[in-house]
């Protein structure tokens, strides 16, 4: 089996993005640029990765400490594209076909790289070319009489008749790296931009009697590159388009596909599944048969059971809920938070690491927070665990079939018992016995001889 090495070129200012963020760490559905080129280039078989970086290249770095099996590679300066590739070349071995990559070109598919890189021979090389209709900031691809390619000439290099060519250079190519070490060698800064080019390297090939393979990609939108960030915006709606197409080919019925957006990973486990408007699904979310969920929620790193049903405005955070739960409009799951079958959680309640127990209910204005709730519990409106004492956090533990009355304050570490009840109310600072009415209210007095101030007239 041939050795894959792949060379990502990543040290580019980037200038055009108008950022202090290195622009391969610009983020497309969620994810850093590089780190879609890197997902693609790591599904490749028997392939190391190496990273060309410049620019920003300690952050670049740090970003990507915990991706295993890649080589980061210093272009102290940004020679050009064949200066690039050649710093990571002593690192690569003769007999390993080199598959060079952009950093900013995040959507290339690994299918199209398993055909261009099995292209290439000991005496033939493989490019990865597309037709625009625009053709322009692109190196042009010359062919001679029969066809063949004979060079790429860049835009800034090119006369008329050159730049009236429209089939155009992607960038993408794979090479034998023996033969590319000696034409990258051979480059010479001779042009418009005074730059070593990759795209020399055609003209020695064919001058070495190489042949050129070219392959065109399964869509343009693979091959586009992001330089600023009209670019990025719109290969964004690209890529999230795709990814709802893909939902709803599996059985989720979508009110508006372009007004989904997806930052990670979904993962279905049934169907008939309906996602309103604006809705962002983030980090890795999986959802249940039947599942609903109402305009503008946000759920981020969740398991959402079977039939489970989130109103409108709605946040999810780092959750489980089981199946057959109402969550919302206007709820807020926080990290923490387990939710049994059946729960029911209204508006403008909030929970963090709360433990819901089967059947129980928390419907408005609470909250919830380092909380274990049993099952069968109601929770009324205007509760509000007390779990924090500005430096410690404690815990709230409610029974099973309690009965908490509205605008009750549970001051913790604090425990109701099972089956108990809390008048409306109340401020619980000591544990509350089972299956027993617990309040603290101070009386009510009435004055009846008591009058309103009048105002003076
Ligand atoms: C390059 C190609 C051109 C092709 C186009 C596709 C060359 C000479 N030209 O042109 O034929 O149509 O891409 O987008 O290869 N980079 C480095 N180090 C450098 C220079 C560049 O890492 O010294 C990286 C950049 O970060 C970028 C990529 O290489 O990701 C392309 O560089 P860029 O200067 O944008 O090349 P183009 O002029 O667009
Ligand atoms: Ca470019």
């Amino acid at each position: 089996m041939v050795t894959l090495s792949t060379v990502i070129l990543a040290a580019g200012q980037g200038t055009r993005m108008r950022s202090h963020l290195p622009k391969v760490l610009h983020p497309l559905a969620g994810r850093p640029l590089l780190a879609h080129v890197l997902q693609t280039s790591q599904s490749l078989a028997n392939n190391t990765n190496y990273v060309v970086y410049g620019h920003g290249g300690e952050q670049v770095q740090q970003a990507f400490a915990n991706w295993k099996a890649l080589t980061w590679i210093e272009q102290t300066e940004q020679l050009g594209t064949g200066h690039a590739v050649a710093q990571a070349l002593p690192q690569i071995e003769d007999d390993a076909t080199v598959l060079v990559l952009y950093g900013d070109v995040p959507l290339i598919q690994s299918k199209t790289l398993q055909f261009l890189t099995q292209a290439v021979t000991a005496n033939s090389l493989a490019i990865l070319t597309v037709d625009l209709e625009q053709p322009t900031g692109y190196g042009r691809i010359v062919r001679d009489h029969r066809g063949q390619v004979v060079r790429i000439v860049e835009e800034k290099d090119a006369d008329t008749i050159t730049r009236k060519i429209t089939e155009v250079n992607t960038g993408i190519l794979a090479a034998p790296a023996r033969a590319l070490r000696k034409w990258l060698a051979a480059l010479q800064p001779n042009n418009a931009q005074s730059e070593y080019y990759l795209t020399d390297i055609i003209a020695l090939a064919v001058a070495d009697g190489f042949h050129v393979h070219t392959q065109q990609p399964h869509s343009e939108q693979e091959v586009l590159g992001v330089n600023d960030r009209i670019q990025l915006a719109s290969l964004e709606r690209y890529y999230q388009l795709q990814q709802a197409h893909d939902l709803m080919r599996h059985g989720v019925s979508l009110a508006d596909p372009s007004r989904l957006d997806i930052r990670g990973e979904v993962t279905l486990t049934g169907q008939d599944i309906f996602i309103d408007v604006n809705v962002i699904l983030s980090g890795q979310v999986s959802l249940g048969e039947g599942v609903s969920i109402g305009a503008n929620c946000v759920v981020q790193d969740a398991v959402i059971g079977d039939h489970v049903e989130i109103l409108p405005n709605s946040v999810v955070e780092d959750a489980v809920v089981a199946q057959g739960c109402h969550i919302g409009p206007f709820a807020r799951l926080r990290p923490g938070t387990m939710l049994a079958e059946g729960v029911r959680v209204g508006n403008f309640v909030e929970l963090k690491k709360a433990d819901v127990g089967q059947g129980s209910k928390i419907n408005h204005l609470s909250y919830i927070g380092d909380c274990d709730i049993g099952r069968a519990v109601n929770v009324g409106a205007g509760t509000i665990t007390c779990n924090y004492d500005g430096v410690n956090k404690f815990k709230t533990t409610i029974g099973d079939g309690a009965f908490i009355g509205s605008d009750t304050q549970l001051v913790a570490p604090v425990t109701v018992g099972a089956g108990a009840t809390i008048g409306a109310g109340s401020t619980i600072t000591k544990d509350t016995p089972p299956n027993q009415l617990s309040l603290s209210r101070s009386k009510q007095v009435s004055f009846s001889q008591w009058q309103r101030p009048q105002k003076k007239t």
